[in-house]
């Protein structure tokens, strides 16, 4: 895909990455290898070729296999460095990334190599590449409230690694009450919260988030524009979405990209921003998701441009590193127009 010069150095922060769908075939196969694991996928084309979902379930199988070769804090290492060095090469300056620690644990990986490994990658890219990043912890939904519960405490010792706590996986059937006394735990032990709603799940599963757990965003939120109130609100309160277009199409979300809500939302005055989700299988990274929503939707270099200044105020990052960045997209915005 050609990304547009104006794209390629726009200045934006990525929100909703999460770290295990950033593991691109070639090095699945290379650490599987490293390992001695089989994957019963033997090459590149045949990982690929199997990366065609009709749901979000399609996706997550796959996903949880693919991850399963992931075993040394080196492994987790490679795999962020991978993620910061393709970013870093697209123009983001800070990066929210959220990790399935149950996803690993259950397997026997414990807690501390996987956080250490990615921890360790992100020192790494503040040094090296000047972006700065937060961690999100996610619950996987469709495990029960106490595997949560325990997670958290597994977590704790590690607090001031980890900004904020998320949910993912599974979403139908599994509401956002389900987590409503994990994620009061986690706000009063000091985390921002985020959720994963209205991907698949109805319009009640965004307002839950919002009213149960919470949140400060909504990943997804494509199902709230059936709620005509809901919709209000979430403009009203400037409650950040954090809009993946390349995943909602792999995972037929929308049938086709041209019918994607971004025009609706930015329409309803929501503040979305702009993600790639898994960019490993969904066929993009960052600035080929902004370049799909620019090629359907005709969208301005100014329009383009508040995404990602909304991509830098929906952050958790340091008031500090806010003005700095915000400064360094006013001074690309002023240069390019
Ligand atoms: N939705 C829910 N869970 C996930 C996703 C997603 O898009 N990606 C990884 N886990
Ligand atoms: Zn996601």
């Amino acid at each position: 895909m050609q990304i547009s010069s104006f794209i390629s150095a726009l200045p934006k922060a990525e929100l909703h990455l999460h770290i295990e769908g950033t593991f691109e075939p070639e090095l699945m196969l290379y650490i599987a290898d490293r390992n001695g694991i089989d994957l019963q996928f033997d090459s590149v084309d045949s990982l690929r070729a199997a990366y065609n979902f009709s749901n979000l379930q399609d996706f997550l199988d796959i996903y949880y296999q693919g991850m399963n070769v992931l075993l040394t804090e080196e492994d987790f290492y490679d795999l962020t460095l991978a993620y910061i060095e393709r970013v870093g090469a697209q123009a983001v300056r800070h990066v929210e990334i959220f990790f399935d620690p149950q996803a690993h644990t259950a397997r026997g990986i414990v807690f501390k190599t996987v956080i250490d490994g990615i921890w360790r990658a992100l020192e790494t890219a503040r040094e090296k590449f000047d972006i700065s990043s937060n961690l999100i912890l996610c619950f996987l939904r469709h495990l029960d409230e106490a595997d949560a519960i325990a997670t958290l405490h597994e977590a704790l010792p590690y607090r001031d690694r980890i900004t904020a706590v998320g949910l993912d996986s599974s979403e139908s059937g599994h509401p956002p009450s389900k987590f409503e006394r994990v994620f009061a735990l986690a706000r009063e032990a000091g985390f921002y919260c985020v959720a994963h709603a209205g991907e698949e799940g109805p319009p009640d599963y965004v307002v839950e988030a919002l009213d149960l757990l919470k949140v400060s965003r909504i990943d997804h939120g494509n199902r709230a524009l059936e709620d005509h109130a809901l919709t209000r609100r979430l403009a009203k309160e400037k409650i950040p979405m954090t809009v993946c277009p390349l995943s909602n199409h792999k995972l037929c979300v929308v049938k086709d990209l041209d019918d994607h809500p971004l025009p609706t939302m930015l329409e309803a005055g929501l503040m979305v921003t702009l993600n790639s989700d898994d960019p490993a299988f969904f066929g993009g990274y960052i600035n080929e998701n902004f370049q799909v929503m620019k090629d359907h939707f005709d969208l301005s270099n100014e329009v383009l441009g508040s995404i990602a200044r909304n991509s830098f105020l929906a952050s958790f990052m340091s008031g500090e590193r806010r003005s700095l960045l915000l400064d360094e997209l006013d001074a690309y915005m002023a240069g390019s127009t």
